[in-house]
């Protein structure tokens, strides 16, 4: 099936999630290096719970946009990246990403990134995007700093990480002008 592509980078582009990519997430979601640093890093995915995943953000368009990540060069799926908790009341969202981990140090997170900061603010006409981080995630932190975010807070050793103890979590937020101007 031929992928609609929503925003295309230098490096990466943003496209339609497809029904035949959930295999690969699926695999990717379950992978300890890339789970360590999102949500309950000790989950642990069955194959149907991922189907039912992509039938929820499927169904809950408004409230969550979810890309797949694709590398221009091979064309190939290598991450996904999500706006979620789309709020048009208050003009906000929350962003989070991952890459599989033979894409990592490309600066492809990066760039995607940026490209959904275009779809929020130029698209969905958000005032505002924001992310949380874990502390010893330098690499995520990296990625918000080089888009323009800016870090406004933390929870103080809040989230349990696997084999490296209780992190801090950092809250960070970037304003549509602000990145107009960046
Ligand atoms: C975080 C993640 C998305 C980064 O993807 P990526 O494509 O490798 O990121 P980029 O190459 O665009 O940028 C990473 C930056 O962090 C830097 N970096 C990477 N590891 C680092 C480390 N341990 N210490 C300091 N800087 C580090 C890189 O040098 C680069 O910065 P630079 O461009 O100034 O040199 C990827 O590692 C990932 O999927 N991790 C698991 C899931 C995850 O953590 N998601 C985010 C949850 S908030």
């Amino acid at each position: 099936m031929q992928r609609p592509i929503i925003l295309t980078g230098r490096k990466v582009s943003l496209g339609v999630l497809l029904r035949e990519d959930i295999p690969k997430v699926w695999l990717w979601y379950n992978d300890r290096d890339v789970r360590r640093y999102l949500s309950s890093p000790d989950a642990v995915f069955y194959f149907e719970d991922e189907m039912e995943w992509y039938e929820r953000i499927r169904r809950e368009k408004e409230k969550h946009r979810v890309f797949a990540v694709i590398e221009n060069r091979s064309d190939s799926l290598v991450g996904l990246i999500g706006v979620h908790k789309i709020n048009h009341k208050n003009g906000h969202a929350e962003i989070g990403y991952f890459l599989s981990k033979q894409y990592w140090g490309k600066r492809y997170a990066t760039e995607a990134v940026g490209l959904a900061l275009e779809y929020c603010f130029k698209w969905l006409n958000l005032r505002k995007v924001y992310a949380r981080v874990y502390e010893y995630n330098v690499a995520s932190q990296r990625v918000l700093e080089k888009n323009g975010f800016k870090l406004v807070g933390r929870l103080k050793k809040h989230v349990h990480i696997p084999e490296e103890g209780f992190a801090d979590v950092l809250f960070y937020e970037l304003f549509k002008d602000e990145w107009e101007s960046f």
